[in-house]
């Protein structure tokens, strides 16, 4: 499935000499990262190995199992969040992934899950993460009062490190069934790990499909993630510091959490790679097509020039007939026969047109069709770009500096040393 970059009122740029290169650049910084063993996210759309590893322990997991209860966070948790909430038709079992810590939904949980038909995945790649450490602790002793010990142990399948950190010393010491994730694959570029791959074809999705998708924009894609990686470093720099995520699509909106983690946390940066204080970054922001044109859409259009805008739209949907009921009466008649695709993408048409008319820079991702195959595509074709982005910056895309120092200050208030 296609997945096509459509520049609308900027494809001038393309002639553009300093576009011209700027995308040359970008094209050797994607190179550059696709030859440096030390970046791991690169690889895995070539491999099938984790596909293979999670079938090899969800043969040993217990018979009747019918929920998959993941404990993680941030990048452990988004990637099969967004593709769970995408491809719901295909799941074969309750995928249920705890991100958080809010006592309410825990309870909630606690309250549903039917601890002798479940497996708990913990996921955390430092394996010393607050949040899922702490989560497992309820959830192990949830099961064990109902099931005992023995039987707690055989549903817990463990992935972290292959040799680091707390949770893969307790899965060695208690023998627990574990998966990897690849020391040169950072949290938000890991959903084609095992971090993704063993929730999502442990509970029915065809992880090779994402797979292949993911190879396939590697091959052939390059010039869309570099081009995208281009305009956001120039409109940054032309004091555009939001970027407009605009989802057409329900299905997609998690896609939309996803990447903005990935943007968020691998651009946002207070030193470049010389050790240069910097202060990077742009703020991505998400709307929901149509929904957010009834608030978000006022500000874009009449408030100030800060924001440069992604649009997404799927071009083959489900199509549904509006009927012709009431069709007789003035200012309904003009949809008889037309069809809610056709609706939304003449919203999405009038909205692009509208923020134009305000010569506000936006670009269109236009998808052919929402499948396993295109997913994968989006998933490669955005780490790429924002590899790239970090490598326009200057600064290094795959730490997270910020996001740490909160999580070691959380810990000593809470008594560790
Ligand atoms: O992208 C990242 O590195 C973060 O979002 C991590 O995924 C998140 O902080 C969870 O870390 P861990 O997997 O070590 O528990």
């Amino acid at each position: 499935m296609k997945i096509k970059l459509n520049l609308r009122k900027l494809e001038h740029f393309k002639n553009d000499k300093n576009f011209i290169e700027l995308f040359n650049k970008g094209i050797d910084f994607a190179e550059e990262i696709e030859k440096d063993s030390s970046i791991g996210f690169t690889e895995l759309p070539d491999t099938d190995i984790y596909v293979e590893k999670a079938k090899a322990v969800a043969e040993k997991l217990p018979e009747g199992i019918d929920t998959l209860l993941v404990l993680g966070i941030g990048g452990s948790a988004l990637g099969a969040k967004m593709v769970r909430d995408c491809f719901k038709e295909f799941l074969n079992k309750e995928l249920i992934i705890l991100d958080n810590v809010d006592p309410f939904t825990i309870h909630e949980i606690a309250k549903k899950i039917n601890p002798e038909k479940t497996v708990i995945n913990v996921i955390s790649k430092s394996g010393s993460t607050v949040e899922p450490i702490s989560q497992f602790k309820f959830f192990y002793n949830l099961f064990e009062v109902e099931l005992g010990k023995e039987e707690t142990l055989k549903r817990i399948v463990i992935t972290t490190d292959l040799v680091k950190g707390n949770l893969r010393k307790l899965a060695d010491e208690l023998n627990l069934l574990s998966l990897e994730v690849p020391e040169n694959v950072g949290g938000r570029f890991s959903v084609l790990t095992p971090v993704g791959i063993f929730p999502l074809e442990f509970c029915g999705i065809d992880t090779k499909l994402l797979l292949k998708g993911a190879q396939n924009l590697k091959k052939n894609g390059k010039e869309i993630a570099v081009t995208g990686a281009v305009l956001d470093y120039l409109f940054y720099n032309k004091g555009k510091n939001i970027k407009v995520l605009f989802i057409y699509s329900d299905r997609l909106y998690r896609f939309g959490e996803w990447y903005l983690q990935l943007f968020a946390e691998s651009l946002g940066k207070r030193v470049d790679r010389d050790g240069n204080k910097v202060k990077i970054g742009a703020t991505g922001v998400l709307a929901k097509g149509v929904t957010d044109q009834h608030s978000q859409v006022q500000l874009y259009k009449e408030g100030p020039d800060d924001k440069f805008f992604a649009f997404f739209k799927v071009n083959k949907k489900v199509d549904v007939l509006i009927p012709e009921s009431f069709g007789e009466f003035e200012g309904f008649s003009y949809l008889n026969g037309k069809t809610f695709s056709q609706l939304m993408d003449a919203e999405c048409e009038g909205t692009m047109q509208a923020l134009e008319n305000e010569e506000k820079p936006l670009i269109l991702y236009e998808i052919e069709e929402i499948d396993l195959e295109a997913m994968g595509k989006l998933i490669y074709l955005f780490e790429l770009q924002t590899a790239v982005c970090g490598y326009f910056y200057n600064i290094n895309p795959f730490d997270q500096p910020g996001v740490e120092e909160g999580k070691i200050i959380a810990k000593k208030l809470l008594g560790y040393n």
